[in-house]
């Protein structure tokens, strides 16, 4: 690379006074950083980072990027948790590693639970419909860890969901204090502590099937099988980290992508009856309901839009590994990269009137204008492993709450954080009610 490159421009200290605070909102800071420009440096946590708001260029480290980055601090923050798993894997283990989980999840594993995840959804529906006023992004969460329990792990999660949450709320929360060089003492004992409840839980798990292989298809079968070998990839502590692993990358992503979509349906009556009618409609003409969310192409644009509007994981981070040319601008070694979704699907230059939520964007006939700007499951070879597993549970959640129930929200947006995933620190309290029959 020629040396003779410029650095990215910074952000002048004199404009940072007036610009939020990044501890207390990272999404609004960057999107301030966003507005010098597509490269822009800027320091955070005592540490360099450059802000690469230009799909191509995040296009070309996602997709083709080998040596040149690696995990960032963030990604490693987990692995106080998650182990070497998936998340803060590198090379050599990070590929093999990554066949195995793949298989777990493929498309045609997946399409395996719809039956599954449709019961656990009507069940689950009996439970809300008509119960006054709920929190529906904690009413969602319990589906969809029920789901991941089901699903992925064959196993009951309803006994541990406590657990589960406080330890999924303090790995996020401690990743999120990492990222700006805080360190929450306290925080981080009590994670530990119920940590190690849930590894007692987990080791029972994987205990059970430790018997002679069943060729059981769920993922923690998978991962037992392959755990079996005990060499420098595959090890039984490797199986506790992906198990673990799997439960962190998947469980608040899925439900809040969950609660968003049925939240801008709340708020948007003409998006609402169209994708009603079309349900109706596909139901009228024979489809089983737990093929609908398949079947009818509109519930698929309204959980890009969703993804879109409200990408659960809105920051990713990659450290440079050697100096890199940046769009024409050196970016040292070390630096840290910052590719935020959040910014980008809200750039007017990819997606016009960028704060309209309108699902036909990404029909086949406009879609063609979304190009690398969007990036809600990240991209290249280390995109999201699960993302087959979390559009089709939000799908079948989405797709038949709308067809049997009336979902009653505020009109305003809910509050959101940032804690490495999206989060509604206020939930979302709403009244589901029993659809009028047409
Ligand atoms: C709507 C739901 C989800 C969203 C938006 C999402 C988003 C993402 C993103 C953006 C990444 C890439 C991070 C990066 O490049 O630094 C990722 C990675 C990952 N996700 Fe998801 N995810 C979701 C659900 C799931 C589910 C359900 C699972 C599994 C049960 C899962 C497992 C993983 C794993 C294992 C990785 C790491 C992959 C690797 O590095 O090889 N995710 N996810």
């Amino acid at each position: 690379m020629p040396t003779t490159l410029p650095p990215p421009p910074v952000v002048p200290d004199r404009e940072r006074g007036g610009m939020p605070d990044p501890d207390s909102d990272l999404l609004r800071f960057l999107e301030a950083v966003a507005a010098h420009g597509d490269v822009v440096a800027f320091s955070l946590g005592g540490r360099e980072r450059v802000l690469v708001n230009d799909g191509t260029f995040v296009a070309r480290f996602l997709q083709e990027a080998g040596d040149e980055t690696r995990r960032a601090p963030i990604n490693l923050a987990t692995a106080v948790v998650t182990g070497d798993g998936l998340l803060s894997s590198e090379q050599p283990r990070w590929q093999p590693r990554r066949r195995v989980v793949q298989r777990g999840l493929s498309p045609r594993q997946v399409r395996g639970h719809l039956r599954l995840l449709a019961d656990n959804t009507t069940r689950w529906l009996t439970g809300v419909l008509d119960d006054g006023e709920v929190d529906l992004a904690a009413r969602v969460g319990e589906l969809t860890l029920d789901n991941l329990g089901d699903a992925v792990f064959a196993a009951d999660f309803r006994p541990v969901r406590p657990l589960l949450s406080r330890v999924l709320a303090g790995v996020l929360s401690t990743a999120a204090a990492a990222n700006s060089g805080r360190v929450d003492q306290a925080a981080q004992e009590r994670l530990h502590a119920d940590v190690v409840e849930l590894d007692a839980h987990l080791a029972r798990l994987i205990a059970q099937r430790s018997g002679p292989a069943t060729g059981a298809g769920d993922v923690l079968s998978v991962l037992v099988e392959a755990g079996r070998r005990d060499d420098d990839v595959f090890s039984e502590r490797w199986v506790r980290d992906e198990a673990l692993t799997l439960i962190v990358a998947g469980h608040d992503t899925t439900a809040l992508l969950t609660t968003m979509a049925l939240s801008l349906l709340a708020r948007h009556p003409d998006v609402h009856r169209a994708l009603r009618r079309e349900l109706r409609a596909a139901r009228n003409a024979g489809v089983p309901d737990e093929e609908l969310c398949e079947q009818v192409p509109l519930v698929r644009l309204v959980l890009q839009e969703a993804l879109r509007l409200y990408p659960p994981v809105p920051v990713l981070h990659r450290v440079a590994t050697q100096a890199l040319d940046v769009g024409g601008h050196t970016v040292a070694a070390g630096c840290i990269l910052v590719f935020c979704p959040w910014v980008q699907h809200r750039d007017p230059r990819s997606f016009p009137e960028p704060l309209v939520f309108d699902p036909w964007r990404f029909s086949e006939q406009r879609r063609a204008s979304v190009g690398a700007a969007y990036l809600p499951f990240g991209g290249g070879r280390r995109m999201c492993a699960g993302n087959h597993l979390a559009t089709l549970q939000a799908a079948m959640i989405v797709c038949l709450v709308t067809l049997l129930a009336d979902v009653e929200t505020a009109q305003a947006e809910p509050r959101l954080e940032y804690a490495v995933s999206l989060r509604l620190p206020d939930g979302l309290p709403a009244r589901v009610r029993s659809a009028r029959r047409p």
